[in-house]
């Protein structure tokens, strides 16, 4: 199985978690590859199994939250027809309805979306782990 980590950041720390998530499942034996939402790697996508679309939280902390540059994303964002897919976001206090409508854009791109995790943005390295553990278990049950 093949994956690949789409994502969109602002700062870096969705960034820093897609490498983080990357190498977990490379490392379990899915080849994954990365790429930001302005230079998607066609080819991998192509061969990927598995799309992670991955953004940041924006809004106004406790009220209005939503996928960083929500729009940007959800036209850059290639057809994934028939693909499994699974979201994330960074945030930090409250990432609120972030992930569902993070969902929305990946299923009207034609995923089949498995779920979601929020990560936070002081424990990235273990919020990572934990996402790609969690997969890694999801997936050897299907
Ligand atoms: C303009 C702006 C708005 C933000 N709004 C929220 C918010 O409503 N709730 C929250 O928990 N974090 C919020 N954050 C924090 C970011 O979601 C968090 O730092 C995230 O990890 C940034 O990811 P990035 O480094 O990939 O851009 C906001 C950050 C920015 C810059």
């Amino acid at each position: 199985m093949k994956a690949l980590v789409i994502y969109e950041t602002l700062t870096g720390n969705t960034r820093t978690a897609s490498y983080e998530i990357a190498g977990r499942l490379s490392a379990a034996g899915v080849a994954t590859e990365v790429s930001p939402i302005t230079a998607v790697d066609l080819q991998a996508l192509s061969d990927a199994d598995l799309v992670i679309v991955g953004s940041w939280t924006d809004g106004i902390f406790f009220f209005g939250q939503r996928p960083g540059r929500a729009s940007r994303l959800a036209k850059n964002l290639p057809r994934i027809d028939g693909k499994k897919a699974v979201v994330f976001c960074t945030y930090a206090l409250d990432c609120g309805p972030t992930l569902e409508k993070l969902e929305r854009i990946v299923r009207m791109a034609g995923g089949d979306v498995l779920g979601g995790y929020s990560i936070r943005r002081d424990d990235l390295a273990g919020g990572s782990k934990e996402l790609a553990d969690r997969l890694l278990g999801v997936l050897e049950s299907t």
